[in-house]
């Protein structure tokens, strides 16, 4: 997969948002989402300069400019919460807990463990999005949410490549015991999620059980693909090499 071409070609494409429309949110959601958003929206502004100083430490120039891209997306997806809570008039959140306690647990590690760190957050978002993409029906935040899922399939399937790779050369019996403990941490994290962010995830129709089993299913998928290499279905909107190529010509 030439992750460049990918992240060029899904930063070209059209957003198809339509950001001249009036926000019409259904009235239960105005609150739970205005409170959930924010958090979100604070949780992808980061500059992500300690993944991109590792990944430039790996010496592999095109793995740390394709970082530099998906880093890039991760910007964009928090300019485009913040001007949804902007239409809302919701004022951006400056600083949350939760938010340091993520920073800091990552910067303790070496890349491809900050990496499992950061696709817990990613695979919590796979299913977050997809809730509130089906929990409304107005068309500026359905287009908004279903272009980030869209983008979060394709960062899912950018670090599972490069972690496979990772991964490959350790023990069946180290790659097992961090499956553990990263499914530890990923379970925290969904209980912590729900908590701060159930309220909207159950006005979207998702309840606590489906939460907790969507969620576990996209873990034991990730984890599989980077711990056990099975193989990785690629979401339809990652195009492999020549899509992307007919699609640039
Ligand atoms: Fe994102
Ligand atoms: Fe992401």
């Amino acid at each position: 997969m030439n992750w460049r071409r990918y992240f060029e070609w899904n930063r070209d494409r059209a957003e198809e948002i339509p950001w001249d429309r009036e926000l019409n949110v259904e009235l239960h959601l105005r609150k739970p989402l205005g409170d959930s958003l924010r958090q979100f929206q604070l949780g992808e502004s980061g500059d992500g300069l300690h993944i991109r100083q590792s990944a430039l430490a790996t010496g592999d120039a095109m793995y740390a400019g394709n970082v530099d891209m998906f880093i890039g997306e991760e910007q964009r997806h928090s300019r485009w919460m913040g001007q949804i809570l902007d239409k809302m008039q919701v004022p951006l959140m400056r600083h949350h807990w939760s938010n340091d306690v993520f920073i800091h647990l990552r910067r303790l590690l070496g890349l491809k463990h900050e990496l499992l760190i950061l696709l817990v957050a990613e695979m919590i978002a796979k299913r977050y999005f997809r809730a509130l993409r089906d929990g409304t029906q107005d068309p500026t935040l359905r287009a908004v949410f279903n272009r980030i899922l869209s983008d979060e399939e394709g960062h899912l399937a950018f670090h599972i490549d490069h972690l496979q790779r990772m991964f490959a050369p350790m023990s069946v019996l180290s790659r097992g015991l961090i499956r553990i403990v990263w499914r530890v941490i990923f379970r925290a994290t969904c209980a912590v999620v729900w908590l701060g962010h159930g309220r909207v995830l159950r006005a979207c129709g998702v309840s606590a059980s489906q939460f907790w089993w969507d969620s576990g299913l996209i873990f034991d998928e990730v984890a599989a693909a980077i711990l056990s290499c099975a193989v990785w279905s690629k979401p339809a909107e990652v195009p492999d090499g020549e899509t992307v190529k007919a699609a640039a010509a």
